[in-house]
């Protein structure tokens, strides 16, 4: 989720790049460089921190301000923390680089590039892909066949930008399940990850697709897809500058929702092996001895973060078969937890800055094994802990979390059947099916935000009441947990989430034909029923029932519910994440009828660093 901007013309480079990338503020960011051809050479600068620290570098007589060819980018670190060795462009040779993306193949090619005698000064997945490109020009390809040989090497998501000193007339550019724009202006091209960035300069763009290669000059574009010269049309944006930043959504909430398929995509790319059924996490630290012998897991966290946990203990008491709990980071800061060097503390945070979730993994870091699944990395509990599971879920704006919980309940799961292969507590023919489920995931989930309209409209029916509640039993009810906190923080609205199972022992007292009652239903043999069954006790009482379920046309169900909304079913395990898709829909569009400020509720942060 980095930002990439580029520019070739006939004006200053620099000053253009630099307010693109100040317009892609909003995705957040940890370092930032630009690279500007400028009398016969690149010229380089990048610095850590906001892009004020790489202007303040810029400051005075530095070389790179009059040339008119460039490319800059702000980076959101997803291999190799944040540092200015780490900031984009990355060089070699007569290339410097820019990219937004994962290669995920990037430990086999810079084996290779290294033994070749090419040498690296970061830690990033980006170096390899400018040494390939510099490699491949060396031996005499034009840039466009030489980026053509770059990318056939690489496997995972990208969007590079590339200039050679040697074409300094072209600016070249790939694109592969990565967002890249191309603005046109008089003589001059923008090339941009996202829209915003170029909206101040041209309103006519061109969208990359998915295996285009394209060289840039001043005057025109050259675009291939599997070798093959292709036509991509020049399109006129009428966006605002502010609906632009959302991607054309009304809020980032909405915008985050909707890119949960994308971004959980990157949650899981390169940690899947579907021939040898078996996951593949990163650098991790813990031995399969110390894995070996985990005798206990405690999940921390808050907020929804608490609630993927709860998701994550149903994967790990599966598949690890490893006892688990699950405690409120606010909680057990201040018990005396027993505990021991084989117990395995995983904390969850979105933000990696959660002062609660951080107070709890300082108290035993010391004499217990730590791990965080987390959104940020070089986040200060990134950095605190033994081994880290990035959820690669991209900045996250809007303060109620949407994209963070799914990218975490898939993390947690990845987790689990990395630990479980270790202890040979999950069977390969499991896994194997646990990760081809996955491999569907982000196309179920598309197909889960089409009830986007049907939310809408039930919205529209219970606006106005008062008081709402969830319900969910199994791995649904961290479900109807969420669902409710979704609804009371951008809403207002009071809203309960409880164990279906529990509701006679009390909540049933508040059903009448003025409650709302929403429950996640999943498919399973058991709880089905079982839930059915509950909810034939509010239907009794007149309660109003509102359905999330992956099963398909039941009709005791629609005998019961007011409404019932369909999503698709890939497995029990992966019905948690498909039923959460309308719950956050409902919540949103309750909210944006009563009128709330979605992306920033009242008396909330998005970060709570803070006790
Ligand atoms: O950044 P973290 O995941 O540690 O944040 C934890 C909670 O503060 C957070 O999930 C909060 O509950 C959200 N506003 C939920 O939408």
């Amino acid at each position: 989720m980095c930002g990439i901007v580029g520019y070739i013309g006939n004006q200053s480079a620099l000053e253009i790049i630099l307010s693109g990338l100040q317009r892609l503020e909003y995705r957040g960011y940890d370092s930032a460089g630009v690279a500007i051809y400028e009398d016969d050479q690149i010229h380089v600068h990048r610095a850590l921190g906001k892009l004020i620290e790489l202007r303040k570098k810029l400051d005075g007589d530095v070389p790179g301000k009059k040339g008119s060819v460039g490319i800059g980018h702000t980076r959101w670190a997803t291999h190799g923390k944040p540092s200015e060795n780490n900031a984009h462009p990355h060089s070699a040779g007569r290339v410097s680089l820019i990219h937004n993306g994962i290669v995920e193949n990037y430990i086999e090619l810079r084996e290779e590039l290294k033994g070749d005698g090419c040498v690296f000064s970061s830690e990033t997945d980006t170096e390899i892909a400018a040494h390939l490109f510099n490699r491949a020009l060396g031996t005499g390809l034009a840039p466009f066949e030489a980026l053509k040989d770059t990318c056939g090497r690489l496997r995972g998501s990208y969007a590079f930008l590339a200039i050679d000193s040697d074409n300094p007339d072209r600016i070249m550019v790939a694109k592969n399940a990565t967002p890249i724009v191309i603005g046109v202006g008089e003589g001059e091209m923008f090339i941009a990850s996202d829209i915003p960035a170029i909206l101040g300069a041209t309103r006519k763009v061109i969208i990359l697709e998915d295996g285009d290669i394209a060289e840039l000059s001043a005057d025109g574009i050259r675009v291939e897809n599997d070798g093959k010269e292709v036509k991509r049309p020049v399109e006129t944006v009428t966006w605002d500058p502010v609906t632009a930043q959302k991607g054309g959504y009304k809020h980032f909430m909405l915008k985050e929702i909707h890119e949960q398929a994308l971004v959980l995509a990157e949650t899981f790319r390169g940690r899947l092996n579907i021939q040898d059924k078996s996951v593949f996490l990163e650098g991790m630290n813990l031995t399969d001895e110390e894995v070996s012998q985990i005798d206990r897991v405690v999940f921390v966290a808050c907020g929804t973060s608490w609630h993927a946990c709860l998701v994550a203990k149903f994967y790990f008491e599966s598949l690890t078969g490893i006892p688990c709990e699950v405690d409120y980071a606010s909680e057990f800061r201040y018990r005396t937890p027993v505990y021991s060097d084989k117990t395995l503390f995983i904390c969850v945070s979105q933000s990696g800055e959660t002062a609660d979730t951080l107070a709890a993994i300082e108290l035993v870091r010391e004499h217990a094994k730590t791990l965080a699944i987390c959104n940020v990395l070089g986040s200060s509990i990134a950095r605190r802990v033994g081994d880290v599971v990035f959820t690669h879920a991209g900045p996250e704006i809007s303060v109620a979390s949407t994209k963070a919980f799914t990218t975490q309940i898939v993390s947690a799961l990845v987790l689990a059947l990395w630990i479980g292969e270790r202890r040979d507590a999950v069977s390969a023919e499991k896994r194997g099916e646990i990760i081809s489920q996955l491999v569907h995931l982000p196309a179920a989930i598309d197909e889960a935000v089409k009830v986007e309209e049907q939310v809408k409209e039930i919205a529209k029916k219970f606006h106005q009441a008062s008081d709402f509640l969830y319900l969910g039993r199994g791995s649904c009810y961290p479900v109807a947990l969420e669902g409710a906190l979704k609804l009371k923080e951008i809403s207002y609205i009071h809203a309960e989430g409880y164990p279906a199972g529990e509701m006679k022992h009390g909540p049933i007292a508040l059903i009448d034909e003025h409650m709302p009652v929403v429950v996640a239903l999943q498919n399973s043999p058991l709880l089905f029923e079982k839930t059915l069954s509950n909810l034939r006790e509010v239907h009794a009482r007149a309660g109003r029932i509102i359905a999330v379920t992956d099963v398909k046309g039941n009709a005791e169900l629609a005998e019961v519910c007011e409404e019932v909304i369909e999503v698709p079913y890939l497995s029990e395990e992966l019905s948690p994440l498909l039923l959460t898709v309308p719950m956050q829909l409902l919540a949103y569009y309750v909210a944006v009828l009563n009128g709330t400020d979605v992306d920033l509720p009242r008396n909330l942060a998005k970060s709570v660093t803070v006790e």
